[in-house]
């Protein structure tokens, strides 16, 4: 692995140091949280293990799980600024078929530490398993907690266009003025999955499947846009943002693009491996980002997988009588 700590720009540093922007610590969280200094990073973007069986995770029950991902939030918070976020993202434990919402166990955890709750944002996409026994599941959620009440929130950078832009203040001083903002309106906490994004009306990020542009052999990576959005509203130029469990780096891509700094923590070597090759594709222009504000693919119905196979004329038949 240290080889690949010796390619060009930028420099990524494999300790911790206030002079290093890039920094990828190898090991477990709870330990190399231990080397960053208190209050010195403004914002943590992050999916921790679920414990649901992935190929980096061991499943243990859901008590011993919460407990050992505990010391881990603790060291986030003692290195959050005062200003700071957290970006926590999940989805669900699953336990012999019954389902327990990760973000409900995290929640007393998070406002025991002292942490204020913003939004619960639900991130809503369009691909994953078929369920037959529940309704397939199709959101994740991102908890946005704050350290403080007074806290980095840019609105500006991440605003999407207004749906009626043409709207006026019917009464009053203003009474026929445009009653919007000219920047667009605030994207809300439902990060949908319908037709368009970010700068075509509505804000939807889909997931990093198959054949989505970013995909590397990490089972779960982030979508660029989604860092991007947080990194953009939650933290200013030049600060540091973290994610304690890595995975392929996304949020470091997300830095390098908006002039930020980032540190990730990650336990197996061969996601290290995956992240330094992303940094040098992004660095030489070679990284496929699923560019913001383009559309999802939606299927015209003319395509042969959008069409009803004639073999199901019968069984529809059979279950309409
Ligand atoms: C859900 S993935 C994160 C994916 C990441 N957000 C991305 O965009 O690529 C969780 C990652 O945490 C790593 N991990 C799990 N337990 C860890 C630990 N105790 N310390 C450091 N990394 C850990 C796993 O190897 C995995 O890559």
């Amino acid at each position: 692995m240290s080889d690949l700590f010796c390619t060009s720009s930028p420099e990524i540093t494999k300790s911790y140091s206030r002079e290093s922007s890039y920094i990828i610590l190898h090991g477990d969280a709870n330990e190399s949280l231990k080397d960053i200094p208190s209050e010195s990073i403004q914002l943590i973007v992050s999916s921790p293990p679920y414990n649901i069986g992935k190929e980096y995770e061991k499943g243990i029950v859901l008590k011993e799980y919460l407990e050992s991902m505990t010391p881990v939030l603790e060291g986030m918070v003692r290195i959050l600024s005062q200003e700071g976020s957290i970006c926590w993202q999940v989805g669900n434990y699953v336990d012999n078929g019954e389902i327990v919402p990760l973000d409900i166990c995290f929640y007393p955890i998070f406002k025991s530490l002292g942490l204020k709750m913003r939004n619960r944002i639900i991130w809503h996409f369009d691909h994953g398993l078929h369920a037959s026994k529940r309704f397939s599941g199709r959101y994740e959620t991102i908890c946005w907690f704050t350290k403080s009440d007074s806290y980095v929130f840019n609105l500006d950078p991440v605003r999407v266009p207004s749906k009626y832009p043409g709207k006026t203040h019917f009464k009053g001083e203003k009474r026929g003025l445009p009653s919007g903002n000219p920047l667009g309106k605030n994207p809300s906490d439902f990060w949908k999955t319908v037709e368009q994004d970010w700068d075509r009306l509505i804000w939807e990020i889909p997931n990093v499947k198959a054949n989505h542009p970013e995909k590397t052999i990490h089972p779960c990576q982030f979508p660029i846009e989604l860092v991007q959005r947080c990194i953009l509203a939650l933290s200013n130029e030049n600060d540091f943002v973290l994610d304690p469990f890595g995975g392929a780096g996304t949020i470091m891509i997300a830095a390098m693009m908006h002039k930020r700094k980032a540190i990730i923590c990650e336990k197996e070597e061969k996601y290290i491996e995956i992240t330094m090759q992303r940094i040098n594709d992004y660095s030489n222009g070679r990284l496929k980002i699923r560019p913001l504000g383009k559309p999802v693919y939606s299927p015209s119905g003319k395509e042969k997988v959008s069409q009803i196979p004639i073999l199901w004329s019968d069984e529809k038949e059979k279950i309409t009588k």
